[in-house]
């Protein structure tokens, strides 16, 4: 259990107190006094120093063992993701990201492994995620204030708890926040093989909304068709199926979605344009192609679209975060009655660099890398 360090104090001060963290510690003259910090055990973390190529600049290194406060619970890590966004933060290129030296992640699962003396409501044993998402989950054990942890029900498999805040939160919300979705609506989606895309189908189908589906043209392309075809995607296309000056008429797509999602960009977007009915919507989530997304002056004029965006991270700071606790519990449920799956690869931490390989693409396409700890 919890490491106990005791520390023997003896007064040579004059002072009357002295903190030490959060904790005011009495000193009297010629007295010697006791007294126990619990402490994480020490933890192994992904670092890194400075902003640049993630996988130059991050190794794997002990942290020493910190005192775990009041207020404070440590938690040992179960599993952590490898998400877009992670990459990103260490390249430096997102907007928001810790200062370096850092602790890589951004979302995992982990057990409580001991508590501080102020703590209620969780015990060792314990499955939270930190929700808010914060950065650091690349660690072993982490130590944080009780607030940032969001208690779940242990009966989710592991790897889904600890993909479920960032990718399925996002299908979930962009579902909701944009258009009024009706059972029988349609919507239309690039980057359909990513977690986020599997996601938005499988919500989709749920709400009994038709998806009409883009992957790039991959080896395997027909295999990944049927796989998305089985979780419950309407249509799958690859962009070379699209080259057609009328895709609509060409397919004879209906209904017309008036929602689409672009996580791409360059010409998956101005495929799902092309999709859209009049008046409809394209939200941009991400940008995996790094091509900016280009619409045709007649899209506008003729069609009348419209161009939206969505950031978790901006919509989770808002005071929708409760709301958002909610969702994410109810994702839970769905992972575990099997209505919500999506590809993982189960990585040991120790082979870290191997899974940053796969997830920056360096060695084709691969499913989601989720590090166990
Ligand atoms: N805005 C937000 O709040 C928010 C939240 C969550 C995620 N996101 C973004 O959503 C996107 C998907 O995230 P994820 O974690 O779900 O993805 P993921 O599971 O890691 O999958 C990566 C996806 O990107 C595609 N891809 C990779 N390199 C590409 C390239 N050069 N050109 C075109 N497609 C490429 C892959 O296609 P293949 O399968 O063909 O390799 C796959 O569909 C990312 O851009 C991420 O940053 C944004």
């Amino acid at each position: 259990m919890a490491a106990m360090k005791l520390i023997a104090l003896k007064s040579a001060c004059k002072t009357a107190s002295f903190h030490l963290g959060s904790q005011k510690i009495p000193l009297r003259r010629n007295y010697v006094r006791a007294f126990s910090a619990i402490m994480s055990p020490p933890a192994m973390a992904v670092v890194y120093d400075q902003h640049g190529p993630p996988d130059k600049l991050t190794r794997i290194v002990e942290i020493p063992p910190v005192e775990i406060k009041a207020n404070e619970v440590c938690v040992k890590m179960l599993a952590a993701p490898i998400n877009p966004s992670d990459v990103n933060r260490i390249e430096g290129v997102y907007p928001v990201r810790p200062v370096p030296p850092a602790v890589g992640g951004y979302e995992g699962v982990g057990e409580v492994y001991n508590v501080g003396s102020g703590v209620k409501g969780l015990f060792p044993g314990d499955w939270v995620i930190p929700f808010p998402p914060s950065f650091g989950t690349w660690q072993s054990y982490i130590v944080k204030e009780q607030s940032v942890w969001h208690k779940i029900n242990k009966d989710t498999p592991m790897e889904y708890a600890a993909t479920v805040t960032v990718n399925p939160l996002t299908a979930s919300r962009m579902l909701k926040d944009f258009v009024q979705l009706n059972a029988g609506d349609a919507i239309v989606q690039n980057g359909a093989t990513s977690m986020v895309g599997q996601c938005i189908i499988q919500l989709a189908r749920i709400q009994g909304v038709h998806s009409i589906n883009i992957i790039r043209d991959r080896a395997g392309a027909d295999e990944i068709k049927e796989n998305l075809m089985k979780l419950g995607a309407d249509e799958v296309f690859t962009e070379s199926q699209l080259a057609v000056k009328n895709v609509k008429d060409m397919l004879g797509i209906s209904p017309e979605p008036a929602l689409g999602f672009n996580c791409v960009g360059g010409n998956a977007a101005t495929l799902v344009l092309k999709f859209l009915r009049s008046g409809g919507t394209m939200v941009t989530y991400g940008g995996m192609s790094k091509k900016p997304v280009t619409v045709s002056t007649s899209s506008f004029i003729f069609k009348d679209l419209s161009l939206r965006g969505f950031w978790l991270q901006k919509w989770m700071s808002t005071d929708k975060a409760d709301e958002c606790r909610d969702m994410i519990d109810r994702l839970l449920v769905l992972m575990r009655d099997g209505k919500l799956k999506y590809d993982m690869e189960l990585v040991p931490f120790k082979d870290f660099h191997s899974a940053l390989d796969k997830a920056l693409g360096k060695l084709g396409s691969n499913p989601k890398q989720v590090l166990t700890f």
